[in-house]
């Protein structure tokens, strides 16, 4: 018996945002963001929409392609960095906007290797028998994130465009601010016989440089957790270290290939289709290389979507099933990594 994904879905914010709209508030271009990181457009949630929304969007969509009746479902893990609030999590926002009964619902946060590490969770929940059908998560809404406060002008309505020292505070941020978006990506996972399923999984954490990508502000590190000194600073934004994170991304990712591969008894050379967390495009790039992979064994679409965090490997997953890339048989490699650092692999027969 294998733990099998029956049904995949995703949705996006309301609002496409193409790089030159982005120049509108900093100092950036579209040349730059798309050799630096292959982007070409993202999506922003209007204001008011959260991420236990897109999460239920995309909860509704897999729901439908599993083909199950919602109520089938018995424990939702929901992966976010996001979350609507400090607390509680998504996962309870989420049973409930489904209309489901009192199930478990389980918050991770991972970040980006929330979604994998996920699956190991759903995977070993539905081979103990603790849950039949599982419902797993990956949603975020970035864009709260976002240091600028002209999201009228960015849209294209009636809206003050920033001054000049709006511009300049906005373009302090631009090398984050301008990789995310905001979707929602699910899977439904159930037992099933034969040879499809997850094969196996290879997962990692070092909290020793966490410091290379992580929020200063609003934790318990301080007292109190969020403050307006804080905020003026604009420390409730991401700090990153971008070329330390790119390093870590090009040589973490290749190995825990190699290892999940090794340890499942597969050679990479057998993976039908590698599906990277959608970070940057020349991180999956260097991978790819790094792991002698062809382009027909390799799906990226961080060109439509930006990185959505704990989202892009379930939107990837889902527009590679519909595209028909994802072949009865296909041996499948998902791997991530980010903040935390956590980082891992996991392999699926499809
Ligand atoms: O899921 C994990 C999340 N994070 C990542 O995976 C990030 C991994 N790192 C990266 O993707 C890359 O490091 C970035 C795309 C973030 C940045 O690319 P880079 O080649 O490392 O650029 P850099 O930060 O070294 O900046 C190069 C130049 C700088 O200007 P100067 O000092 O050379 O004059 C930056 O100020 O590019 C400038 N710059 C920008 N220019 C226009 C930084 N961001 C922008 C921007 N538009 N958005």
């Amino acid at each position: 018996m294998r733990t099998q994904i029956i049904g995949t879905g995703f949705v996006t914010g309301e609002h496409l945002v193409k790089n030159e709209d982005l120049a509108k508030l900093m100092d950036t271009s579209d040349a730059w963001i798309r050799e630096r990181s292959g982007i070409e457009q993202r999506y922003y949630v209007e204001a008011g929409t959260a991420t236990s929304d897109l999460g239920l969007g995309a909860a509704e969509k897999a729901i439908a392609d599993a083909g199950i009746d919602k109520g089938e479902i018995d424990y939702i893990v929901f992966a976010t960095m996001t979350p609507d609030h400090y607390f509680p999590g998504c996962g309870g926002l989420l049973q409930h906007k489904l209309g489901l009964k009192t199930i478990p619902a389980l918050d991770i946060r991972q970040q980006c290797t929330g979604f994998i590490y996920g699956l190991q969770i759903c995977d070993a929940l539905v081979r103990s028998k603790v849950a039949r059908t599982v419902l797993l998560v990956g949603a975020e809404v970035h864009s709260g994130f976002m240091p600028w406060t002209q999201w009228d002008h960015l849209f294209g309505r009636e809206g003050p465009a920033p001054t000049a020292g709006e511009k300049d505070w906005n373009s302090k941020f631009r090398d984050r601010t301008v990789l995310f978006g905001d979707a929602a990506g699910a899977v439904v996972l159930q037992a099933g016989e034969g040879e499809s399923g997850l094969l196996g999984f290879k997962l990692h954490s070092d909290g020793s440089d966490f410091k290379s990508l992580y929020v200063p502000s609003g934790g318990f590190a301080s007292r109190p957790y969020v403050s307006d000194t804080d905020f003026k600073a604009g420390r409730h934004i991401p700090e990153m270290d971008g070329r330390a994170v790119f390093k870590m991304a090009v040589k973490r990712m290749p190995e825990v290939v190699r290892e999940v591969c090794g340890e499942s008894g597969y050679g990479v050379e057998q993976i039908d289709l590698l599906i990277a967390h959608q970070a940057n495009l020349r991180i999956c790039e260097v991978v790819q290389r790094s792991l002698g992979l062809a382009d027909e064994k390799v799906f990226n679409n961080i060109q439509r979507y930006g990185n959505t965090t704990a989202a892009t490997i379930p939107i990837a997953l889902d527009e590679a099933r519909k595209a028909g890339r994802v072949k009865q048989g296909a041996l499948v490699c998902f791997v991530g990594l980010g903040a935390g650092f956590h980082w891992g692999a996991a392999l699926l027969r499809a």
